[in-house]
């Protein structure tokens, strides 16, 4: 995954934890430069081995601390330049998820080794969608559980979230029924 995502695990659990905690994650993962390049790609196994080391020395469950991500990163990218691109995606919580792919297509003109999750949405309600999840990875749900919250504060809902069986042909997929109020 492209440097900012371990950027923004670094910078999240320095500002929680502090800057010793990071320095024995680093360590841990066996992670050596001093720090991560935002706009280069590193392996996903990265990303993987920061969380189970900050697992392991935070004490912390590693799908807790991928939905604590998942929420922060919502407010990282905001507030380090993607802003705008934050704003464009939409004003209400609906319109925001079904340009979810736009989002990451944008962002993949800045990462163009970018693979990010695919998004669909149907079912569509006044108080609720359903949320189609694929993804190349696994285990990052989680994440996605954060975002989703994440961006519920963004728009001042609250989102209740069910991953409900998957009734489509495509069994890679994942898929979750949202409801705010
Ligand atoms: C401007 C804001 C955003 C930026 C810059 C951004 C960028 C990225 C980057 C760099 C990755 C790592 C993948 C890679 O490097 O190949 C990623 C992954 C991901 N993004 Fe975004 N993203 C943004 C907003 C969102 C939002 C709002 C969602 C909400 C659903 C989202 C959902 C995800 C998920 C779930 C992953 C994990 C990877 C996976 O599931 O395979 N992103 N994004």
């Amino acid at each position: 995954m492209y440097g900012i995502v371990n950027r923004a695990i670094e910078e999240l659990i320095v500002e929680k934890f502090g800057a010793e905690k990071w320095e024995e994650v680093k360590d841990k993962a066996g992670f050596k430069s001093e720090g991560f390049m935002t706009l280069k790609p590193y392996a996903d196994e990265l990303t993987f081995q920061l969380v189970a080391a900050a697992s392991e020395i935070l004490n912390i469950p590693a799908d807790a601390l991928l939905e604590a991500f998942g929420e922060y990163w919502i407010l990282y990218t905001a507030e380090r330049g993607y802003g705008e691109m934050l704003n464009l995606a939409g004003d209400t919580l609906p319109s925001f998820l079904k340009n979810l792919n736009m989002l990451h297509g944008r962002v993949s003109n800045l990462m163009p080794e970018l693979a990010p999750p695919q998004f669909e949405c149907i079912n569509e309600q006044e108080n609720s969608i359903d949320l189609i999840y694929r993804s190349h990875r696994n285990g990052m749900v989680p994440m996605l559980l954060g975002l989703i919250k994440g961006l519920g504060k963004r728009f001042g809902k609250e989102v209740v979230i069910q991953q409900v069986e998957n009734n489509i042909s495509d069994k890679t997929a994942v898929i979750f029924h949202l409801t705010w109020s």
